[in-house]
């Protein structure tokens, strides 16, 4: 039997609580469809830190390093300063494991749930591919006289072609593929007569930076024009991203950004497809260790109390079991996760289900 090894980091907070229901999903597929999860447990987080004063062991990187994937709960506890757990753990091994695509599914699974007017699920469906690996993230800048009243504070955006270049060919090759080789409704038809069968949308900011987007929108046309000519080019400064967000998210197919928009522009695409109850997202490398995560924070003041939503977990369990190739069981979860949420569920928040984080999980599984 097909055995894969997944780490299992669950966090803080809520973290371990909506961890447990993914889990418990990722068993119930595995028996169902026939292989195998050997789960290791990793309890680095915010307790940790505060026992021992260690936040993550140089060793622990290289052992997560032999797992083909990582299953991570959520980081941030409200007796650690904001910024140590967050950069010592999530974002450290975001860079050190070069998980250089952070890929943010923006899905509506039910109209009760987005807080737009008028707007179905078959209006909100696209794909936010964010680089994960530079930009404002990589800690570049400093200060000069600091703590003086003429202190300088700077911090630099990184763009390198090699980045920028690897993220963008992923996202082409991901719109491609996105819809098996199926054109994007969206398009015109005189796109679909051009041989176009689905939109990448660069989201910058070229009229103000002049030349991290530069560089962004040069390669993305040059590989674009030489070796994704059915991918149709589009663009839209982050600004106007966000207003389209909410007036016309039907305008959008797949799109690619930095680091920083990317960041900025998932907080609203998960409330439009329902809130941080339901968004899931995936650091990938695509040549080694993946981490999957619900993408909302630890949610300290509902520890413990089994009503924190575990869906959002439970697609991030589903996204890995698509990365590992397990498509049937992963297409399988996202149908009960549906079922689940549009005849099941009073609403997607915490505390307000109609059932306990333990329940939700449970009626997924039941599912499967
Ligand atoms: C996210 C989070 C992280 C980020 C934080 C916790 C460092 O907001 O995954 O979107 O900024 O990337
Ligand atoms: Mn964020």
């Amino acid at each position: 039997m097909k055995t894969y090894n997944v780490a299992v980091i669950p966090g803080d907070g809520t973290g371990p609580e909506v961890t447990r229901e993914a889990v418990k999903v990722l068993e119930a597929a595995a028996g169902k469809f026939g292989f195998k999860l050997e789960f290791t447990h990793y309890d680095f987080g915010g307790d940790r830190y505060l026992r021992t004063g260690e936040v993550l062991p140089d060793s622990a990187v290289e052992e997560l390093r032999k797992f083909p994937a990582i299953l991570l709960g959520a980081i941030g506890h409200p007796q650690v300063k904001p910024g140590i757990l967050e950069k010592g753990i999530l974002l450290r091994l975001r860079f050190e494991l070069e998980q250089y695509i952070n890929l943010r599914p923006v899905k509506l699974y039910d109209e009760r749930f987005c807080p737009l007017k008028n707007k179905k699920p078959e209006d909100i469906d696209f794909v936010v591919v964010r680089e994960n690996n530079e930009g404002l993230y990589t800690g570049a800048g400093g200060f000069v006289f600091k703590g003086t009243p003429h202190e300088i504070a700077v911090q630099e955006s990184i763009n390198s072609r090699r980045g920028v270049e690897r993220c963008l060919r992923f996202a082409f090759e991901y719109a491609r593929k996105r819809r098996g080789g199926q054109p994007w409704r969206g398009l015109k038809p005189e796109d679909v007569q051009a041989g176009k069968k689905a939109q990448l949308t660069l989201c910058g900011k070229t009229n103000v930076l002049t030349y991290a987007f530069d560089l962004w929108e040069r390669t993305f046309h040059e590989i674009g024009e030489k070796d994704y000519p059915d991918v149709k080019r589009d663009y839209a400064h982050v600004d106007a991203t966000t207003m389209w967000f909410v007036k016309n998210p039907e305008w959008f197919d797949v799109i690619v950004t930095d680091n920083m928009f990317g960041d900025i522009i998932t907080d609203l695409g998960a409330m439009i497809q329902g809130g941080m109850g339901i968004a899931a997202g995936g650091n990938l490398n695509p040549e080694g260790t993946s981490m999957f995560e619900p993408i909302g924070g630890s949610a300290p003041k509902y520890t413990g109390q089994n009503v924190i939503n575990p869906l959002a977990a439970i697609c991030a369990g589903q996204m890995l079991l698509d990365h590992l190739g397990e498509t049937a069981a992963a297409d399988a979860i996202e149908k009960a996760v549906i079922t689940t949420v549009r005849e099941k569920l009073k609403d997607l928040a915490a505390g307000r289900m109609g059932y306990s984080t333990s329940e939700v999980g449970d009626l997924v599984a039941g599912m499967l």
